[in-house]
């Protein structure tokens, strides 16, 4: 296949890309050669940091187009009309390993999702769960020290993970997730996507319900044991990715439903006093049963990317991304999310990370903000300040009608501990599995837990015990057969 001449990066011809400069055939070389000297530059700066979670990710292009009516509920223009089709990019991860790590991990998988609409990008980042194992973002770089490696031994470590869970019992719930089979799932395919959280939607009428997002996997659900798992993760570490791309590639595209649940805060309270449940609790669900799903439309991947550091690694997607219609909630994870995820890519990517092709929006953009490191657009000859007049702001813009979100409540630290609930939910989990499902279960979890201090097993058995007495008595029995001597 013939290619093009080679040039420098500013587009001068080089002659020869193969021999350099040198003073004589045996060197030494000459610093002239500024080809040479920026080829080795410019590789010396290929790296960007890695995300400081989900490193491990792969994404694709795609299209989500509405089936259902639901502007009773939002004002969202890309949810306008029946079978209007938005452009979208979504990016998978898994969340503890590094850039090289394996995909068949034990781990929550990411579901970052991004929708180009006409008002904006709006971004949906969330994971293949629909809870998470923290509901205070304050401890959330905790959390994630013992998902990655002890600062000594440089070694991942059960310690670590038991010690910490053992000690937040907020967490069991999504424990009983990550260990059960939905904790390795078999691809980026098979397995559903959650917006996690609690969110809102804002109609025309300027009245507000809260929602949370579920996308369900058309290919069916499917899940890796264990040992499959972990013989994929020595025999092809990218198994996730490569599964992926070559779905999209051979035109096998795949495929979600959305659906959300709906209420309103009137309900939400009602369903508060009867469970005790903080419907902004991320640790918590909503069970369907009260809050019935209503399907909204169907999201299709389409268009592998064509450079993966481009597209893929510099994508830059955060939970603040709502659109008019769209908005958060009082939950204190998503809170804390909100300031995040901005923050780590004005590190990771640089200040105009959001002119970057896969991270500008697909409409016009017009703000203030200017110059900073790689300014290529800039906002040309446009006035480069604001000034204090009306019809300045765009009327139809975020936050725009929503009605005033009433608060109350002193100022303070609130400790949940002794109040809330975190075992109910976590042992409704367990008792809808059937014994094999069971059964993997405690087997996975009795793997790490068999390389922890006799403390922190106890401390943890006593969490099961209490989300059910099955689920204890099985995890026991678990340590048992690897020869742990448990009471
Ligand atoms: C307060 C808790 C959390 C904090 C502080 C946090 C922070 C971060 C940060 C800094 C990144 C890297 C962003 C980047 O460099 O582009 C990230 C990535 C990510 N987070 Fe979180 N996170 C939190 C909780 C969650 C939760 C609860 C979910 C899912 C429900 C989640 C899903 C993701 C996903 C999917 C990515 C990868 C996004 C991508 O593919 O580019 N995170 N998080």
């Amino acid at each position: 296949m013939s290619q093009p001449p080679i040039t420098t990066a500013s587009g001068i011809p080089v002659a020869d890309n193969q021999n350099s400069a040198s003073a004589g055939p045996r060197g030494p070389l000459l610093l002239q050669d500024f080809h040479l000297v920026e080829k080795l530059q410019h590789f010396n700066r290929e790296r960007i940091p890695e995300r400081v979670v989900h490193a491990k990710g792969s994404g694709a292009y795609g299209t989500f187009t509405v089936t259902h009516d639901i502007r009773g509920f939002t004002k969202a223009k890309l949810f306008a009309s029946v079978g209007k089709q938005t452009d979208t990019f979504l990016r998978f991860s898994t969340v503890g390993g590094e850039k090289g790590s394996a995909d068949t991990e034990r781990d929550p998988r990411g579901f970052a999702l991004r929708f180009y609409t006409e008002e904006g990008n709006w971004d949906l980042v969330g994971n293949n769960t629909p809870v998470f194992f923290l509901k205070d973002g304050i401890k959330f770089p905790d959390f994630i020290h013992t998902q990655k490696r002890d600062p000594q031994t440089n070694l991942k470590s059960a310690t670590m993970m038991f010690d910490f869970w053992s000690k937040a019992p907020e967490s069991l719930h999504q424990v009983t997730t990550l260990f059960s089979s939905r904790g390795t799932p078999d691809g980026y395919r098979h397995m559903h996507g959650f917006g996690s959280h609690t969110y809102s939607m804002i109609n025309d009428a300027g009245e507000r319900v809260y929602v949370k997002y579920h996308f369900l996997t058309q290919q069916g659900i499917r899940n890796l044991t264990a040992a499959e798992a972990t013989r994929i993760a020595g025999s092809d570490p990218d198994y996730a990715q490569r599964d992926l791309f070559n779905a999209i590639a051979r035109g096998d595209f795949p495929r979600w439903t959305l659906s959300i649940q709906v209420a309103t805060e009137a309900q939400l309270a009602a369903w508060e006093q009867r469970t005790g449940w903080n419907p902004f609790d991320l640790t918590k669900v909503w069970p369907h049963g009260d809050f019935p799903m209503q399907q909204v439309g169907v999201l299709e991947l389409n268009r592998n990317p064509l450079n993966y550091h481009a597209e893929v690694e510099q994508a830059a997607l955060s939970p603040s991304n709502v659109v008019p219609g769209l908005g958060y909630s009082p939950d204190k994870m998503l809170q804390a999310r909100l300031f995040a995820y901005h923050d780590a890519q004005l590190y990771r990517v640089g200040t105009n990370h959001q002119y970057l092709p896969v991270n500008a929006p697909r409409c016009p953009v017009h703000n203030q903000q200017r110059d900073g490191a790689m300014a290529f657009a800039n906002g040309g000859a446009q006035q480069n300040y604001a000034t204090v007049e009306a019809g300045g702001t765009n009327p139809q813009g975020l936050g725009n009608g929503e009605p005033a979100l009433a608060l109350d409540g002193a100022a303070g630290r609130y400790d949940p501990r002794g109040t809330d609930d975190d075992y109910t939910q976590a042992g409704n989990l367990f008792r809808l599995l059937d014994a094999a499902e069971r059964q993997a279960l405690c087997d996975n979890l009795a793997g790490p837990l068999s390389q922890v201090s006799d403390e922190i097993v106890q401390r943890q058995l006593g969490h099961f015990d209490k989300a059910d007495v099955a689920y204890g008595a099985g995890v026991r029995a678990a340590l048992k057969a690897r020869g742990r001597n448990v009471d």
